[in-house]
């Protein structure tokens, strides 16, 4: 099975959150399990200088408003796996993030940006790009890689099925209908059937609409996005895909997120010998300036500061769990207001709480290693990685019950205490009351410390790999894979 991976960010070389480490270790995982696995990616500063051995597949010449594209394939560095990269330096080379300049702004020519990558990807699986290599599965992921799902219908039926992934329905790909005329596309794509989102054209809608089959990455996610809560507008679209949209939790790096080999942390440990939890607290509480005490439940927060985030319920509870002896360590960037907040936070709260605001995966490391819980308060949650990040190290996650936090932390109750399923603490409603009782409750088992050493032990024994979700995408890309195959020899017999 021949599967084309396309994405906007992949770990290490451009990452903005927990896509990017999704599209480095789910490759990998399935070249594991035997598929011809490939990515595709746009040529950013980062990408053109880390890859290796790159060699020119294709001159494309001009097209999506840039002068000069090519497509190059090279290889990940330090690993075997060939990435395409496309090299357009007028549309790519340039700081800021992948999606916005400096000053946070999107990119006004976005459109093009991200269109190029999808057409890109059409076109190799159009078998008409790479005369070597054609593959069987597109997978594109989220809104920037969308466009090849509405490419590919373009062509009409190849053998080739596609896949969309949606890690996020709260970022779209929202561009001003005036410019439908830059993509290249035939008008009637451009309905109300096709791209088009209230006035607007929606990337995001392309991959919902015209990909074989949409997955989310978690199956509780894939529910939520039908209702109006959580479906972003786009639930609609999203019923009427009836059983072809379905969830499959990601996994984690468990090489790299491993505490019994992270180089990145003071002391290392498993769950059979604890003793270099305590060492990486301790460790922890003197980098951070915070009170040396063993017996101050340690809680951590490593995130975007965004509102999706529900980081207001911790800002609003910090002083009552304070009060009853919490320490924080957050680390995070993002809007202003809620930089600012934290900011006054460690201002008020000497010793009691530390703010880092800014990105540094090392650090994020220590954090993990030398709390004793994370939150991930989160208003909605497609996946989320770091409170599996937190079973791993024994580091308890305390989760809002919504997407993939509800899927892979199990609440602490007598029942799954007895059963030895209970990993974390679960709470309702996004009110700081709530969460402000959930961290009690965890308080108390920490307490408790019999209890609190059982949990660390479940939680650090669940199986969170990408073996099992690999596995799961094999299956379904075979299913649309063989559709896909009697759509285009017109035979209607789809194998199972
Ligand atoms: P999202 O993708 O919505 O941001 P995830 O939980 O899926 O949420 O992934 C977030 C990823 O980004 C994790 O790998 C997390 O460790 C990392 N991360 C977020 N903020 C920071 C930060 N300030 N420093 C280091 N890593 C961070
Ligand atoms: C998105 C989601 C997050 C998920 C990640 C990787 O950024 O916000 O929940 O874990 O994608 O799939």
């Amino acid at each position: 099975m021949k599967v084309l991976h396309v994405a906007a960010e992949v770990f290490p070389l451009v990452k903005t959150g927990g896509l990017a480490d999704v599209v480095a270790a789910l490759p990998v995982a399935l070249a594991e399990q035997g598929a011809d696995v490939r990515l595709l990616l746009p040529g950013l500063p980062a990408v053109m200088e880390s890859v290796q051995g790159a060699r020119i597949v294709i001159d494309i010449g001009s097209c999506f408003g840039a002068l000069r594209v090519r497509l190059l394939l090279a290889r990940m560095p330090g690993t075997q796996l060939p990435v395409y990269v496309i090299d357009a330096p007028y549309l790519y080379k340039r700081g800021g993030s992948p999606y916005q300049d400096s000053q946070g702004e999107e990119w006004a020519d976005n459109l093009q940006r991200f269109a190029l990558l999808g057409w890109v990807a059409a076109h190799l699986a159009a078998d008409d790009a790479d005369p070597q290599w054609a593959p069987d599965v597109v997978h594109a992921h989220d809104w920037h890689a969308a466009m090849a799902c509405a490419y590919m219908a373009e062509h009409g039926p190849t053998e080739a099925a596609s896949i969309f992934t949606v890690h996020n329905l709260a970022y779209q790909g929202l561009f001003p209908m005036q410019d439908w005329s830059l993509l290249g596309v035939a008008t009637r794509l451009l309905s109300a059937a096709g791209l088009e989102y209230h006035g607007q054209l929606s990337f995001m809608k392309a991959g919902l609409k015209f990909a074989d089959r949409v997955t989310t990455v978690s199956p509780n996610y894939a529910r939520e996005i039908a209702t109006h809560e959580f479906g972003c507008g786009l639930e609609g679209v999203v019923r009427e895909r009836g059983d072809q949209v379905t969830g499959i939790i990601n996994g984690i790096d468990d090489a790299l997120w491993n505490p019994a080999t992270d180089p990145a942390i003071a002391a290392r440990y498993d769950a059979e010998r604890l003793q270099g939890k305590r060492d990486c607290k301790r460790a922890l509480q003197a980098e951070l300036g915070l009170d040396r005490d063993d017996g101050a439940m340690l809680l951590t927060v490593v995130s975007r500061l965004t509102a999706q985030k529900g980081l207001d319920l911790v800002l609003a509870a910090m002083p009552e769990l304070i009060a009853a002896g919490v320490q924080f360590a957050v680390q995070g960037t993002g809007e202003p207001a809620l930089e600012a907040a934290f900011r006054m936070a460690q201002q008020a709260h000497p010793g009691r709480v530390h703010v880092f605001i800014g990105y540094d995966e090392a650090r994020a490391h220590r954090l993990v290693a030398g709390a004793d819980v994370i939150a991930v308060p989160s208003r909605f949650e497609p996946c989320g990685l770091t409170q599996m990040y937190g079973l791993r190290y024994g580091t308890l996650p305390i989760v809002r019950r919504v997407g993939g936090l509800a899927d892979t932390v199990v609440d602490t109750d007598p029942g799954s205490v007895a059963s030895g399923r209970a990993t974390g603490f679960v709470f309702d409603l996004a009110v700081p009351s709530a969460f402000e009782r959930c961290v009690r409750r965890a308080q108390a088992s920490f307490e408790n410390i019999a209890q609190w050493h059982a949990l660390m032990v479940n939680a650090m024994g669940r199986p969170l790999g990408w073996a099992g979700p690999a596995k799961a995408y094999l299956d379904l890309y075979a299913t649309a894979r063989s559709e896909a195959v009697a759509l285009e020899t017109g035979t209607g017999i789809v194998k199972a």
